[in-house]
């Protein structure tokens, strides 16, 4: 039997600033959580602020940056690289947001990329995919997952260090929750798509985490959910006690 850690990840997209971050972290790190068999945690501050994260941090919590290049360095202004996050100690990055699909552009050719750089220097990677609302209502939710997968399952070195994030989009800070249903679904489909197209091994080896509008209240009824090993917060991980009670569930 496998069984797969929970994760459950703070994406603070842009917000915060260095007070509020630090208040936060004081917040967390005296906290009491589930052990770390149980649940692995994640907090990702804007990256301006993610060696103050760094270094304020206690080992309970690790630190992923939002987004990084695929490239180690080069005339590339206005970049950061993955060696860069690898050097001040981060372990993650998220990668496949939809914010970076959608308000920058990001084609999956450019994720692909970016994702097999920042695990060949050795960085855990948050990848994220989701519908929009339309594709949902024309039912092409899998479809749309599956492409999703496609075009970066050859860009993958290490599943191991893979965490598959599903964030419909029209649930992402709209208060609109995925269903417990609609999540567990999803996240079988992918799990399915995983075995085909990877193998069975991975398939049962990777966290798939759910994303948008997660509370501390709709997190109890999605965590019971066979396929859903964690979460991707984003308002919730600003407050430190909806972070805490979200993890006391796992
Ligand atoms: O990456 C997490 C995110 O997109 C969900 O945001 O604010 O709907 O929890 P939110």
């Amino acid at each position: 039997v496998i069984t797969r850690k929970f994760f459950i990840g703070g994406n603070h997209k842009l917000h915060g600033n260095k007070e509020s971050l630090t208040t936060l972290i004081k917040s967390l790190n005296n906290a009491t959580f589930p052990s770390e068999d149980i649940v692995e945690l994640v907090i990702s501050p804007p990256i301006i602020y993610l060696e103050t994260a760094q270094s304020l941090i206690g080992p309970r919590i690790q630190v992923a940056a939002q987004n990084c290049y695929s490239e180690s360095k080069g005339a590339f202004t206005g970049e950061i690289s993955a060696e860069m996050v690898k050097d001040l100690g981060c372990q993650w990055v998220i990668l496949g947001h939809s914010e970076r699909r959608r308000v920058f552009g990001e084609s999956s050719a450019v994720i692909a990329k970016k994702i097999e750089h920042a695990m060949q220097v050795g960085l855990s990677v948050i990848f994220c995919i989701g519908e929009l609302l339309v594709d949902r209502e024309a039912n092409k939710t899998e479809s749309i997952l599956a492409e999703q997968l496609s075009d970066i399952v050859k860009s993958v070195p290490d599943w191991r260090r893979l965490v598959i994030a599903y964030e419909p989009v029209w649930a992402i800070g709209t208060g609109v929750v995925a269903t417990p249903k609609q999540t567990q679904d999803a996240h079988q489909f992918i799990r399915k798509w995983l075995a085909t197209n990877v193998s069975e091994q991975v398939a049962k080896e990777t966290r798939i985490i759910y994303g948008g509008s997660v509370n501390a209240t709709n997190c109890v009824d999605l965590s019971k959910e066979t396929d859903v090993d964690g979460f991707l917060l984003g308002f919730a991980a600003l407050v430190a006690d909806d972070f805490t009670t979200i993890v006391s569930y796992a």
